[in-house]
């Protein structure tokens, strides 16, 4: 990965962290986001200290308002002349149903627009440093997801897992969408399950009786380098450079869910979500 530049959403904690001590071990620049500027700052010192590739540059943004992604998108197009590899981490779990600055749901914001918007927002210069790849995190739970266009907001009725499993699903048919609108560029679009990984999860809004539940079941999960590790391998290029359009765990393609494939719905969800983030009115 000399020589190559990565942008790693979430790289604060968890995965994301994982991912960048990864990818900056393999030689790459690594940028890494989180809300947070000291947190940031102190877990790019650790990035550096653990990899021992200096190369390593921190971006503020709350992902749940576009108004930071957009801030985002600019500083890293005035960072980076090129960009070689999109890791679309951050995403979490919210018990209760809150409203982001821009009147949205807060997790379909976070886990399915976010990265919608900034992957747009980064496209041309993706396509401009080709061969280059969008690895977006989703999770198995995509599976028992529906998109409910009449009501993606949950204001009707919110749960917490409703929201997670439909942002899942969003993570997927996006992925799947962007493969076949690249087709012919030279970039390619993954997307993965990285297992049930021991991290800060849905620690923010949880779902309390799952508390004690999830501490007795921690020393049976992956520790975050093994949840990365199929992030990493995408995102390196090193054993599926070229694929696109596919679902992996643990490094191997794995059929998503038979509904991912529908075609006139991942368009829709693209179509939407464009709206919702006002894609048409002001690319970038
Ligand atoms: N852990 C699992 O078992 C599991 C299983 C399947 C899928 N996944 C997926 O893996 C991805 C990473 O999850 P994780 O387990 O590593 O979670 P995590 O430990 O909670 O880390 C989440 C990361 O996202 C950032 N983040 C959260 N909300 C944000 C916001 N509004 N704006 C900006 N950054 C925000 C956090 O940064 P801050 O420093 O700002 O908090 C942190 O860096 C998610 O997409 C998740 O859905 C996880």
């Amino acid at each position: 990965m000399t020589g190559k530049t990565v942008l790693i959403t979430g790289g604060t904690g968890g995965i994301g962290r994982a991912a960048a001590i990864g990818l900056a071990s393999l030689g790459a620049r690594v940028g890494i986001t989180g809300r947070d500027r000291r947190r940031a700052v102190a877990t790019a010192s650790e990035i550096v200290s653990l990899s021992g590739n200096p190369a390593v540059d921190i971006f503020v943004a709350d992902m749940s308002s576009q108004g930071d992604v957009r801030r985002l998108a600019r500083e890293v197009l005035a960072t980076y002349p090129r960009l070689d590899v999109l890791v679309n981490n951050v995403g979490g779990f919210w018990a209760h149903r809150h409203v982001t600055a821009d009147g949205l749901e807060h997790t379909f914001a976070v886990n399915h627009l976010a990265p919608f918007l900034l992957t747009n927002l980064l496209l041309e210069r993706l396509v401009a440093s080709a061969p280059a790849r969008i690895v977006t995190v989703s999770s198995a739970a995509h599976s028992m997801g529906k998109l409910d266009f009449d009501d993606l907001m949950g204001e009707r009725n919110y749960s917490g897992q409703r929201a997670y499993n439909q942002s899942k699903l969003g993570n997927v048919m996006f992925t799947y969408e962007l493969a076949r609108r690249l087709a012919g560029t030279g970039v390619t679009a993954t997307t993965l399950h990285p297992g049930v990984t021991s991290t800060g999860f849905g620690a923010e809004d949880a779902v309390w009786v799952m508390r004690p539940l999830v501490a007795l079941l921690r020393p049976f999960m992956k520790s975050a380098a093994r949840g990365a590790d199929t992030a990493v391998y995408l995102a390196s290029g090193v054993g599926a450079d070229g694929l696109t359009g596919m679902y992996f765990a643990d490094r191997r393609a794995r059929k998503s869910h038979e509904s991912t494939y529908d075609m006139a719905t991942a368009a829709r969800l693209w179509q939407v979500s464009a709206d919702l983030v006002g894609l048409e009115l002001d690319p970038g």
